[in-house]
């Protein structure tokens, strides 16, 4: 029998509610199996902020890294809030723990469920998954102000993009791309003005490339793959992208394939060395906290993506199952976080 550390983070606003479903669909999923999740809860968080003044510190990072896997809600507060305007709940807490955790793949996938409506006429047949870069670009925090509040201030706020950081995510692109049945990678840039970092992931594609000639590469520029992903998204197979633009992308993504409330993700660190990290794409969704009005499906799909990579497949395929099972069911009425959560349990497949 094998024994799966889990550190939970519910965090803030829906955060709490979607993870108590996906741990009951967790639980369910793994009920008379040979492996045990062995769950720590963390309180971290806005709520965790306003209360002790604590965002993450030494101790619970130390912590979370001595488990296998970590399954988290969403942080964060209400957008504005000024008692959380020195916290910086998502760089000193979600970033630090993908920058820290070694995160630098950042798994979105993308489908069109059959019978979930699409705010597109003609979707066609969407499957495709984003490989967003996790722990370079615009998000390392590498930039700095002068003269602030002035007329004369200047904010900068650097992409770093490193040749070891740019490689090992587009050989993983690759390997994902080469795993799937169309096996086609789309880079996706700016290299036509960031010609720095665009020649850096060019370049990279184009050597990578060679080490997969069953992979079909191409490349759109940022601006046209939002036109694409909307007139015609069945073209997309593996998108492999930095880190803003696969933020930017994901949530558009989203949008075209069910809505926020099924989009589901995984921060992976590949190598094994630190706990990959699992989450819905959304976050604590302040507007509708605390009324069980939350979709959990997103939770629970990251779920799915924690028993995959804990190399759990078939109960991986029995979470992706039920949940299709379940969608392919909804009637438009809304249901309660926690009735979504109980119908996917119950169309679990016990065997
Ligand atoms: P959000 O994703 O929380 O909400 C955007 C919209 O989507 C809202 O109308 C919300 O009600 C809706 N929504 C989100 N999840 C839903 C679900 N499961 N079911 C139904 N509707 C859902 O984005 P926001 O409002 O920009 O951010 C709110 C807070 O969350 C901020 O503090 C932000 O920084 C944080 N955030 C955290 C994460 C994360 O923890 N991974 C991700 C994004 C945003
Ligand atoms: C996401 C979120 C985060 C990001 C924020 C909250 C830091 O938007 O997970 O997509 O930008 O990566
Ligand atoms: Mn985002």
């Amino acid at each position: 029998s094998r024994v799966v550390k889990l550190a939970v983070i519910p965090g803030d606003g829906i955060g709490p509610e979607v993870i108590a479903e996906a741990l009951k669909v967790l639980d369910a999923a793994t009920a008379g199996s040979d492996v045990t999740i062995d769950s720590t809860h963390f309180s971290l968080g806005a709520a965790r902020f306003l209360e002790t003044g604590d965002v993450l510190t030494d101790a619970d990072l130390g912590s979370i890294k001595e488990h296998d896997a970590i399954l988290l809600g969403a942080v964060g507060g209400v957008p504005g809030d000024p008692r959380l305007a020195n916290a910086n709940i998502e760089r000193g807490l979600l970033l630090k723990l993908r920058f820290s955790l070694d995160h630098y793949v950042n798994l979105r996938p993308s489908v069109l469920y059959p019978g979930v409506p699409s705010p597109l006429a003609a979707p066609g047949d969407v499957d495709f998954v984003v490989v967003r870069e996790g722990t370079e670009g615009p998000y390392v925090g590498n930039g700095g102000a002068i003269r602030q509040g002035t007329p004369h201030e200047v904010a900068n706020e650097v992409s770093v993009n490193t040749a070891f950081g740019v490689e090992r995510v587009v050989r993983h692109a690759f390997a994902v791309a080469s795993a799937r049945p169309r096996k086609k990678l789309t880079l996706v840039h700016k290299t036509n003005v960031l010609v720095f970092a665009g020649s850096l992931w060019q370049r990279t594609v184009n050597a990578v490339a060679a080490e997969f000639p069953d992979v079909t590469v191409d490349y759109l520029h940022v601006d046209a793959a939002t036109i694409f992903l909307v007139t015609d998204p069945a073209r997309f197979d593996v998108i492999v992208t930095d880190n803003l633009f696969g933020d930017i992308l994901t949530d558009l993504a989203a949008a075209i394939s069910g809505g926020i409330g099924l989009a589901a993700s995984g921060n992976i660190n590949p190598s094994g060395q630190f706990p990959s990290m699992f989450e819905p794409v959304h976050g604590s969704a302040p507007d509708i906290a605390g009324k069980q009005l939350a979709d959990p499906t997103a939770a629970i799909l990251s779920v799915a993506l924690l028993l995959a990579h804990l190399g759990l497949e078939a109960a991986a395929e029995n979470v992706n199952r039920a949940v299709v099972a379940d969608i392919a069911a909804r009637t438009g009425q809304p249901r309660a976080t926690a009735a979504i959560g109980d119908a996917i349990v119950s169309t679990l497949s016990i065997d």
